[in-house]
């Protein structure tokens, strides 16, 4: 199967490799940052079971299978055959780690069987958030812990450049890019009505100062050239907006929310 073809969207922008893609996010310093947030709040113990929900290539399933051990066990989920695959391929060497493919809204998980749950960065991709939500709460041991990282693109400022542009482009990016763009901001309203204990709400805003790389890991300039294509920002403006950025110097940052919930 191949995963570094570059392929086109609906706008006939070419899409980065979600491999590559993702690999970048963990690898930088914002991501590194975060996710070893998430860990230190599911608080994993030898034994445990544990659940990554649209785990992707597998980004963090060796942190989990190194904190529950081999006596534990780790399941991977994630809709797309190709991430399951690739998943698969990068944990051989460690049994206690499961791939499985499936869907968030209906987890291939039996009822109150995993002690501690996590997925980062999928609940933005959904169709139904509350629907995932039940899931959790379904799949969860009572007293386990799930934690729940998402960003809020609404969220991001970014200098120099125009503050209109920089919020037409947040706001193309709501309404055509991402599914729940905002979901960061409604995790803890979600769990509630999940019937999940809210213990904590966490946030980060990571700063890039790199244009090079904010425009990677934010699709600055991919999703400025849609934005452009779709009649929701003038190109002069936007192009003069990118000029202006990779210019620099560059400041950007954008929250990334993270709820810790427990189901009692
Ligand atoms: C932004 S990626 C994050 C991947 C990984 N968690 C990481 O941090 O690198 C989101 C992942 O969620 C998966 N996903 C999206 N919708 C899903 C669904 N309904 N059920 C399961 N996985 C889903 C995607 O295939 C993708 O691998």
């Amino acid at each position: 199967m191949c995963l570094t073809g570059l392929m086109a969207d609906t706008f006939g922008v070419p899409r980065p490799d979600k491999v590559t893609y993702y690999g970048q996010v963990a690898g930088s310093s914002a991501g590194r940052d975060y996710k070893q947030q998430v860990l230190a709040a599911l608080d994993l113990r030898p034994g445990q079971t544990v659940l990554d929900v649209g785990c992707g290539p597998g980004t963090d399933l060796a942190d989990m299978a190194e904190a529950v051990t081999a006596s534990g066990s780790v399941i991977g989920v994630d809709v797309e055959p190709a991430m399951v695959e690739e998943a698969s391929r990068r944990l051989a060497d460690k049994p206690w780690v499961e791939v499985r493919r499936g869907d968030a809204h209906a987890l291939p998980v039996p009822d109150a069987s995993v002690d501690r749950a996590r997925a980062d960065r999928m609940v933005q991709h959904v169709a139904d958030p509350a629907g995932v939500f039940a899931e959790f709460r379904r799949v969860l041991r009572p007293g386990g812990l799930a934690c729940v990282a998402e960003p809020d693109w609404d969220s991001l400022v970014i200098d120099p450049g125009d503050v209109e542009t920089n919020r037409a482009f947040n706001r193309f990016v709501c309404s055509t890019m991402v599914r729940n763009a905002t979901v960061g901001r409604q995790l803890a309203r979600l769990a509630h009505h999940a019937q999940l204990e809210v213990c904590d709400v966490v946030t980060a805003a990571p700063v890039f100062r790199d244009f090079t790389l904010a425009d990677k890991i934010l699709g600055l300039s991919r999703n400025a050239e849609r934005a452009i294509r779709a009649g929701q920002l003038d190109r002069a403006a936007g192009e003069r907006w990118l000029a202006e950025l990779s210019a620099g110097p560059f400041l950007a940052t954008s929250v990334l929310f993270m709820a810790v919930v427990r189901r009692t």
